[in-house]
């Protein structure tokens, strides 16, 4: 269940610290850091008293740690859990542990791509999954959030 009150906390897996550079043709060229701050940015029009808690980390037992720290008190979770989404049961078990409120989202549309990215582990206990709209994807979950929490 969404809190109304708390922080928005930002998750981004292995190899998203590299946007802006890595596979431009997949992933385009806006860096983490702009994804980050545009999330910020539409967070204070929304509700300017939310903080935005963003990690990006390339380790599966730091993301769970993450998840064990601020899920519980979080407003919502934004994870786009690169990699891991396809097989870290870890982080799906760290999810439906702490019952966030978790939106997955993805740059790529990961269904019209290679068949192992086809299937998410993390998407049975995320309320929804974005992908394929790229960097606004991010936005996208941030309004359903706002707009289903408060
Ligand atoms: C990704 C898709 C994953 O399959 C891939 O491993 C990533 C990025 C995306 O945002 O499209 O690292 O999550």
């Amino acid at each position: 269940m969404s809190k109304s009150t708390g922080s928005l906390l930002l998750l981004n897996g292995p190899n998203l610290n590299l946007l802006g550079t890595r596979e431009p043709g997949v992933y385009g060229t806006v860096t983490l850091a702009e994804i980050e701050d545009s999330v910020r940015a539409l967070v204070h029009t929304l509700s300017a008293e939310t903080k935005v808690l963003a990690f990006q980390s390339n380790h599966e037992g730091e993301l769970v740690d993450l998840i064990q720290q601020h899920g519980p008190t979080a407003r919502g979770m934004i994870i786009n859990p690169g990699a891991l989404t396809h097989y870290s049961i870890a982080l799906r078990d760290a999810i439906s542990s702490v019952g966030v409120t978790t939106v997955e989202v993805h740059l790529s549309n990961i269904h019209a791509r290679e068949e192992f990215r086809h299937h998410s582990v993390v998407a049975p206990v995320a309320i929804g999954q974005i992908a394929g709209f790229g960097p606004d994807g991010y936005l996208l979950a941030v309004r359903y959030l706002f707009g289903a929490s408060s």
